[in-house]
């Protein structure tokens, strides 16, 4: 990256677009049980019986893919100097939960849907679930660092690089 202090605009184009496709799949999430009944039931394959859940479900996952290499490729800006040491290794493993669980929650509901595998259905709502709560204690933090810390955190995931 040629700017260390903050993200690229590609890096922080995805995470804003996965953020509310992430919250606009949970919220789509009702009915998902009868739908796949439905397909089962109904012996549906390959995208036959998709509704907006697993339309968007599915984006995300993608979408997470690419993520994942785009930040292999271009890191990440290094931490916020002065903090103290445990809030650093808060921030990596917190980060590193959030890529975890929003692979695992969309994968894990791929399996369910595409391969039919009904028994991950539930554990799939489970993680997703998950993913949920820890993102929003991740938001909280964020603006917790912009309102009273008043650091750079939440501008390094508004104002990118060109790269
Ligand atoms: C970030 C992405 C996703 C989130 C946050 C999410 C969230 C959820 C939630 C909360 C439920 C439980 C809904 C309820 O019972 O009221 C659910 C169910 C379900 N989702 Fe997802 N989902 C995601 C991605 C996907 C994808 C990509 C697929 C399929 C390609 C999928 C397929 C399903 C299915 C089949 C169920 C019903 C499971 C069952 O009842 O056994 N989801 N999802
Ligand atoms: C579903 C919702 C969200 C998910 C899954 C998510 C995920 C992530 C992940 C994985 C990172 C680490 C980036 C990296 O190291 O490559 C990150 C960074 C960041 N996120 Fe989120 N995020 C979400 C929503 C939000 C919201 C709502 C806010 C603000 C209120 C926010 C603010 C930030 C900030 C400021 C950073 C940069 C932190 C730093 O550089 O230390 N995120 N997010």
């Amino acid at each position: 990256m040629a700017d260390k202090t903050r993200y690229s605009k590609l890096q922080i184009g995805l995470h804003w677009l996965i953020a509310v496709l992430i919250l606009a799949t949970w919220w789509l999430g009702d009915g998902m049980g009868r739908a796949l009944r439905t397909r089962m039931q109904e012996n549906l394959s390959g995208f036959d019986g998709n509704t907006w859940h697993v339309w968007l479900g599915t984006a995300v996952l993608l979408l997470v893919v690419i993520r994942m290499i785009v930040r292999w490729m271009q890191g990440a800006p290094a931490p916020i100097a002065g903090q103290p040491p445990l809030m650093e290794k808060a921030g990596t493993w917190g980060h590193r939960l959030l890529y975890l669980l929003m692979f695992l929650a969309p994968a894990m509901g791929a399996v369910t849907w595409y391969l039919k595998i009904r028994a991950v259905g539930d554990p799939h709502a489970l993680v997703a679930n998950a993913l949920m709560i820890v993102a929003l204690g991740h938001a909280l933090i964020a603006l917790y660092h912009h309102y009273f810390l008043k650091d750079a955190t939440l501008r390094r995931m508004t104002r990118g690089t060109a790269d």
